[in-house]
């Protein structure tokens, strides 16, 4: 136990400021999934999850905002996930909130002084990119509120899921701004153009199986059991080959910006280059040999 437990701890992380235990999340009475503490941060919580250890949890963690994305949080998250790209054991990461909120959105209160010249020339909400260079897949678990911002992180991650009473929304037409980390470019990608048109213009929000009926989200579960279901969506992810995750990945977010003559070549060539894999070989003779694959990460 003390050596798995040891194999959980990021790279990075000093011993002392460090409390790792083990705890595990009891349904129905079945043991379902295992999460390990990590580095400590004011603004998130790091854990790993999944049976292996080997998906990297970070949950927001302002309750009293909400989970309002002010910039020592994003400073926190950026942290968290650098670290998680670097850790070789991860092979996905799930961003989750609080069962009321996932994110409520940019700190109203951080940004309501601003002026133009400062959020242009400082590059106002630059580094939340932080989250759509991750090379790893990245999964949003969204319970409660995910709204402007919120709704906007999820949408940076691959996947989204959703509990049966998360709402989704783009209200930042009620403050007088609009959308400013993909909101506007994002959601119609997702919902198509006229249902973003309606919660951008009308700040309206969106329940979780209207998210789901128009393709937001991958799938809907019960608030209190969505992280577990979660986690092992991203323990069967966090299991295939890391390097061909990393390339499925980015053929599918490099081509969704492209014509669909040049993605298919550029998904075509990613497809050949898995060829110089030894993940590729391992795959299709174990296939072959009628047995589970033994991926390398190689
Ligand atoms: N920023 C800062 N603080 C926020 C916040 C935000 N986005 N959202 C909620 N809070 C704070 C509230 O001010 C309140 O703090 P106090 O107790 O100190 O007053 C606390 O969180 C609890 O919020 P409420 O009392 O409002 O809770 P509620 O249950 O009555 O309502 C809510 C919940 C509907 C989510 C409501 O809080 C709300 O409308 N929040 C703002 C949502 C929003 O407009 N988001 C867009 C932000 S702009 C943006 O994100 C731009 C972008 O594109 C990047």
């Amino acid at each position: 136990m003390a050596s798995s437990i040891a194999r959980t701890i990021f790279r990075g992380v000093t011993q002392g400021s460090t409390t790792n235990f083990l705890r595990t999340a009891a349904i129905s009475g079945v043991q379902q999934s295992s999460y390990s503490t990590g580095k400590s941060y004011d603004n998130i919580l790091v854990e790993t999850a999944g049976e292996k250890n080997n998906v990297g949890l970070i949950r927001l963690n302002r309750p009293k905002a909400l989970n309002a994305l002010c910039n020592a949080l994003f400073d926190d998250l950026e942290d968290a996930l650098n670290d998680m790209e670097k850790n070789p054991e991860i092979g996905c990461i799930i961003l989750t909130g609080s069962e009321k909120a996932f994110a409520a959105g940019a700190d109203i209160k951080e940004m309501q002084n601003n002026q133009f010249a400062e959020v242009l020339g400082g590059g106002f909400l630059n580094h939340w990119n932080v989250i759509t260079k991750c090379s790893k897949p990245t999964i949003a678990a969204v319970n409660g509120y995910a709204l402007g911002g919120g709704c906007e992180v999820a949408m940076m991650c691959d996947i989204i899921y959703a509990g049966e009473k998360a709402r989704f929304g783009q209200p930042e037409i009620l403050l007088g701004t609009i959308p400013g980390a993909g909101g506007t470019q994002r959601l119609p990608r997702a919902v198509g153009k006229s249902k973003a048109m309606e919660m951008c213009l009308t700040g309206d929000q969106i329940t979780a199986d209207e998210a789901l009926k128009f393709g937001l989200v991958a799938n809907v579960f019960p608030v209190d059991t969505l992280l577990d279901e979660v986690v092992k969506k991203a323990s069967k992810i966090a299991g295939q080959s890391k390097l061909i995750s990393q390339i499925c990945k980015e053929s599918i977010n490099k081509g969704y910006n492209m014509s669909l003559d040049d993605a298919c070549h550029f998904e075509k060539r990613l497809f050949h280059a898995s060829f110089a894999t030894e993940d590729r070989k391992e795959g299709m003779t174990a296939f072959v040999e009628k047995r589970k694959a033994e991926f390398k990460d190689k």
